[in-house]
């Protein structure tokens, strides 16, 4: 089973300066305790963005460059490819972004993960569109805010319908 996992504001916003918009510490928290142990899938300007493997997870970076390494990943370089690796992977696995990466796996899709934070931040990387009517919200819960993560956010999942 293929799963997005994302973090997003008020406008589908998710990265600045190939970084995130935001700091919330507690959605750090559950990207770990969601993805740990599963395959992540990422583009190589996340990968970037992240510099370096995810331990406790096959690491699974996306790109066009022939000869590109990191340490302790796995690399593809097309859609095909990597879908071809994910039918033979017993587990669910997380596709973490970015946008591109997102828009090119959004028709295989079954499941979303995303944390919506109800604010607004300033950016330039937009999740792409989703048809909201393919999709059943299955759990909704409040995140936690306090002094270290300072806004209303959601953690919610859906499954295709
Ligand atoms: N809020 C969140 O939850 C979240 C999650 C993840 C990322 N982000 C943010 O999103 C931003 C990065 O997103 P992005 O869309 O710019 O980049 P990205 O999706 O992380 O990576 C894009 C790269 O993926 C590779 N790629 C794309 N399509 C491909 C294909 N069909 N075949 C092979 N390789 C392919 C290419 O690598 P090459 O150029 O090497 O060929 C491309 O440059 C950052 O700001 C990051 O912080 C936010």
């Amino acid at each position: 089973m293929i799963s997005f996992l994302w973090a997003e504001d008020e406008n589908h916003l998710i990265g600045r300066n190939n970084d995130l918009p935001w700091r919330i510490p507690a959605d750090l928290k559950y990207f770990k305790e969601t993805t740990l142990g599963h395959p992540i899938v990422m583009g190589r300007k996340t990968y970037e963005s992240i510099g370096k493997a995810l331990p406790g997870r096959t690491n699974v970076i996306l790109t066009r460059d022939e000869n590109f390494e990191a340490d302790g990943c796995i690399i593809f370089h097309t859609k095909d490819e990597l879908l071809k690796w994910s039918k033979e992977q017993q587990k669910e696995i997380f596709i973490t972004g970015g946008a591109e990466i997102y828009r090119l796996f959004m028709d295989v899709v079954d499941r979303l993960y995303v944390t919506k934070i109800l604010h607004t931040f300033e950016g330039d990387t937009y999740f792409p569109e989703v048809n909201w009517d393919n999709w059943s919200l299955i759990s909704s819960k409040p995140g936690v805010k306090d002094e270290k993560n300072p806004y209303d956010y959601e953690f919610r999942i859906y499954e295709r319908k």
